[in-house]
């Protein structure tokens, strides 16, 4: 395989608009900031991921159960969960610019430059004043000053004060805005499990340890989303929280990020461009004593794409308190009481969709040629077999359309394409990553044998057409991601 270009990302853009994998939101009224929808080919990208997610986290488990909880829960929850109090990011403004930007962010920016210059030495002195600062708005309101930050746009350092800006969006329950009926959309589905913990728990007949999973929808009013899909105010996230004896946590926190980590390998994700790597203290979120990301080499730096949290008995504890409901688990066999600690991984749908493209993402120097190939695993691929008549003539075309109905009726996605080239067919296929192409020709009408062609090595076996689908089948357990070259 060949290496990415560095212009990946405006690559992954390009391709997901071309090829209907994510649109601009809103896009013929000049679209929505930051806001996507996903295509015909995206959608089914995000079913796949998902579907691989539940599999691994809920079907192939006798020790978790699923979930599907409301987006909007009753508004204490996140009075007492601390993200009323708490789930805010430090906001600052350019007056020239009147550009809005995440002050920590600017900061972390300014580190990153100096890294780049070779300037090692500052960049872990602002680093370390950033984390003495963070939590603390004039703090780093004085570091922005010191380490001369200026706006990106307007090259002005004609800042506001920091401020604190709750992430979570407001709605009303009801027509009328009365003042007391506020709602809150989900910043993270955890908490719709936490809500639910006695009831599954006396529902389902689990003790800990046990989890429960959940894939949804959750909404922040990010200041600074970006990188294409990466960061939205709209996003899917799936989580798990497992629940243990609380001397069982740090076996089940271990055991947890390796289990995700493999997990990411399993969908052909490059081992090389993955890793764990823990929180410092002071980048714990408010519930947490411990967490290690899984990140991803991204073509913009290394960046989460799912976190592994120790969550405590925080969450549970606080809602026991504040609705009065018991939420402690009695052990009958040790007549033993305890409220669980939780371990959660939490990753988000888009973002995993988002680092499965990259990831696969080839432009692959042929002989005076270039191919760009998404290597996607066969799971995956929003198209799993391309089917061509070689020409339409001859019965070809009805054979192949036949042929078609057997593989989609077999569960296969298919797609029937008879216009072009044979060679620009199987391009078209390479490119949004359909991992087989099968090609109807004479002797197929003749002997009864198609040409199964392979994305990655661009191999072809002739096989008997009854035999086409287990074929399939197959060759997609046995796949392997390619070995890269450069
Ligand atoms: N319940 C814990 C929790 O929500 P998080 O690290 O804030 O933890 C978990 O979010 C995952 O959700 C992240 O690792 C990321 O994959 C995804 N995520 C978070 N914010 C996102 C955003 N604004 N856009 C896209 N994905 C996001």
């Amino acid at each position: 395989m060949a290496k990415q270009p560095s212009g990946v990302m405006d690559a992954i853009v390009s391709l997901c608009k071309r090829r209907g994998f994510v649109f601009q939101a809103s896009e013929i009224y000049g679209g929505v900031g930051n806001t996507y929808d996903y295509g015909p080919l995206g959608v089914e990208l995000l079913r796949r991921v998902k579907d691989a997610w539940w599999t691994r986290m809920v079907q192939e488990r006798r020790d978790v159960v699923g979930l599907d909880s409301a987006i909007i829960q009753h508004p204490q929850t996140w009075v007492t969960s601390g993200h009323v109090g708490g789930f805010s990011d430090p906001l600052i403004d350019n007056k020239t610019s009147k550009q809005r930007y995440r002050a920590d962010h600017l900061i972390e920016e300014k580190v990153a430059k100096y890294r780049k210059k070779g300037r090692d030495k500052d960049a872990d002195a602002l680093q370390a004043k950033l984390n003495a600062s963070l939590g603390d708005n004039a703090a780093l309101r004085a570091l922005i000053d010191e380490a001369k930050i200026k706006c990106p746009v307007s090259g002005t350092d004609d800042w506001t004060d920091v401020r604190q800006f709750n992430l979570m969006f407001k709605t009303t329950i009801g027509p009328v805005d009365t003042g007391d009926n506020i709602a809150y959309l989900r910043p993270e589905t955890a908490q719709g499990i936490f809500l639910n913990f006695k009831n599954v728990l006396e529902s389902s007949r689990q003790k800990p340890p046990f989890g429960i999973a959940q894939i949804g929808k959750s909404f922040r009013n990010e200041i600074t989303p970006g990188n294409f899909v990466f960061r939205t105010r709209e996003f899917e996230q799936a989580e798990m929280e497992f629940f243990v004896p609380p001397a069982e946590n740090d076996h089940w926190f271990e055991y947890w990020k390796s289990a995700r980590l493999q997990w990411y390998i399993d969908l052909g994700i490059d081992p090389g461009k993955l890793r764990l790597r823990d929180h410092d203290a002071d980048e714990l979120a408010h519930y947490s004593t411990g967490c290690t990301d899984v990140e991803y080499e991204y073509p913009f730096g290394w960046g989460e794409l799912e976190g592994i949290a120790c969550r405590t008995d925080f969450d549970l504890k606080r809602h026991s308190e504040a609705s009065g409901t018991d939420l402690v688990y009695f052990d009958p066999q040790t007549k033993e009481r305890y409220t669980p600690y939780v371990i959660e991984p939490a990753g988000g749908i888009n973002r995993i969709a988002l680092t499965c493209l990259i990831d696969a993402y080839e432009e692959e120097q042929l002989e005076g040629d270039v191919r760009t190939v998404l290597h996607l695993h066969p799971r995956l691929a929003p198209i799993t077999v391309g089917v061509f008549p070689l020409v339409k003539k001859g019965g070809m075309a009805e054979r192949a359309d036949e042929l078609e109905q057997e593989l989609r009726r077999a569960g296969l996605a298919t797609f029937y394409d008879e216009k072009g080239a044979i060679g620009r067919r199987y391009r078209r296929q390479d490119e949004v990553g359909t991992p087989f192409c099968v090609t109807i020709d004479g002797d197929t009408l003749e002997k009864g044998t198609v040409t199964l062609r392979h994305r990655d090595s661009m191999e072809q076996e002739t096989l008997p057409s009854g035999e086409l689908v287990a074929a399939i089948r197959e060759r997609i357990d046995a796949w392997t991601r390619p070995e890269r070259k450069a």
